[in-house]
């Protein structure tokens, strides 16, 4: 039987309203990523929003002219190239940038960086940025994520194309050690709001730094960590871990792998996250305990580290301090660099 011009008409209502129901919620989300999407738990809106596994997946190369890998010639003899868990250790001599340029290109990834410049560390952001559009990422789609409680002092920095600068205003803290802490919060806090839309990885570094050399898409992982280059040649039992069983960071003198810095590390969005997240729940675990780590949010990182081992681990070619430690020849390039600074004056 025909239904009637009325009752034809009535059907459709609920569909329409469903209709203009889901525009609003999905299509707002994904339209506008800025605008926050109506809560969800955030698992959910992780799964939902998370991009594709990034950067990982195999891709067809077009015809590439390079040097043959010999297998009878080990890229470096000087240093170790793979941790007992088979990830790489990034040294100069150990990759074509140009295989690993097409790699990434291909699947247009696009790369976060997040730094926190709270306070006086503003002053840092200038030569931080201008010097990473030379060196960090070229080529590739970025966005560099500037943490602030000033940022009218953010100075303005001509990017490339494809690259963009996001400002991100929070709180200030009255320690340094507080700051320095509660960067795992906040980086936890913003994959969740915006990182799991917006990049396939993050990198999460120290301000007070400059790139002098190539950091590129070698570094791409699902999570990696730095050696620190105050370490690198030292025994686990030199390690400066916390040691107090106390701790949530506890690590006794015979574990460890290697020792990692807090100021470079990163991963996949999702690998960051959880990474980020669990070192904050492990230091206000610590803060209701009256124990403060020795290393702070980097006594955490090395915890996690040791019991989620990194895909890749960062040579200290990638953070190093060329005024504490000279350039040793084993060191072909530095490439991130400390800009020498007086604690004293710009902690207070
Ligand atoms: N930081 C900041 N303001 C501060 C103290 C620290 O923004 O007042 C941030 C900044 O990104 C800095 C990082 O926390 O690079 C770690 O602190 P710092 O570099 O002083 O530690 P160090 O490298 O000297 O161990
Ligand atoms: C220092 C560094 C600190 C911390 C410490 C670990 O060189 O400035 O931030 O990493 O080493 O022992
Ligand atoms: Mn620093």
């Amino acid at each position: 039987m025909e239904p009637s011009g009325k009752s034809k008409c009535c059907s459709l209502r609920p569909l329409t309203f469903f209709l203009v129901a889901f525009l609003l919620v999905f299509g707002m989300g994904v339209l506008s990523p800025r605008i926050p999407m109506l809560r969800t738990r955030p698992e959910e809106e992780g799964i939902e929003a998370d991009r594709k596994p990034p950067g990982m997946q195999v891709v067809k190369l077009p015809r590439m002219l390079y040097p043959q890998p010999a297998v009878l010639t080990p890229s470096r003899k000087d240093v170790l190239v793979l941790t007992p868990w088979l990830a790489p250790i990034v040294w100069e001599g150990t990759f074509n940038i140009d295989i690993l340029n097409e790699q990434f290109r291909l699947q247009n990834v696009t790369v976060g960086l997040t730094v926190f410049a709270i306070k006086k560390y503003v002053v840092f952001l200038k030569l931080f940025l201008e010097t990473a559009e030379q060196h960090f990422m070229v080529g590739h789609r970025v966005n560099y994520y500037v943490f602030t409680d000033r940022p009218a002092d953010v100075p303005r920095v001509a990017l490339g194309e494809g690259r963009r600068l996001v400002l991100l205003q929070v709180p200030g803290a009255a320690r340094w050690q507080d700051v320095s802490m509660r960067r795992m919060q906040m980086i936890s806090d913003f994959c969740e709001r915006r990182f799991l839309r917006e990049v396939d990885f993050l990198m999460c570094v120290d301000v007070d730094m400059r790139f002098r050399d190539h950091v590129g898409v070698e570094i791409l992982s699902p999570l990696f960590g730095t050696l620190h280059p105050g370490f690198y040649g030292a025994t686990r039992q030199a390690f400066t871990y916390e040691r107090r069983p106390q701790s949530q960071a506890y690590i006794p003198p015979d574990q460890g792998d290697f020792y990692y810095l807090g100021g470079f590390f990163g991963g996949s969005v999702s690998e960051v996250h959880r990474l980020t997240a669990a070192c904050h729940q492990a230091m206000m675990a610590d803060r209701a305990n009256g124990i403060e780590a020795v290393w702070h949010d980097e006594s955490h990182l090395n915890r996690y580290l040791l019991d989620h081992k990194p895909t890749k681990v960062l040579s200290p070619e990638y953070l190093w301090d060329e005024q504490l430690l000279g350039w040793p020849a084993v060191m072909r390039k530095l490439r991130f660099v400390a800009v020498p600074k007086n604690h004293q004056q710009i902690r207070n």
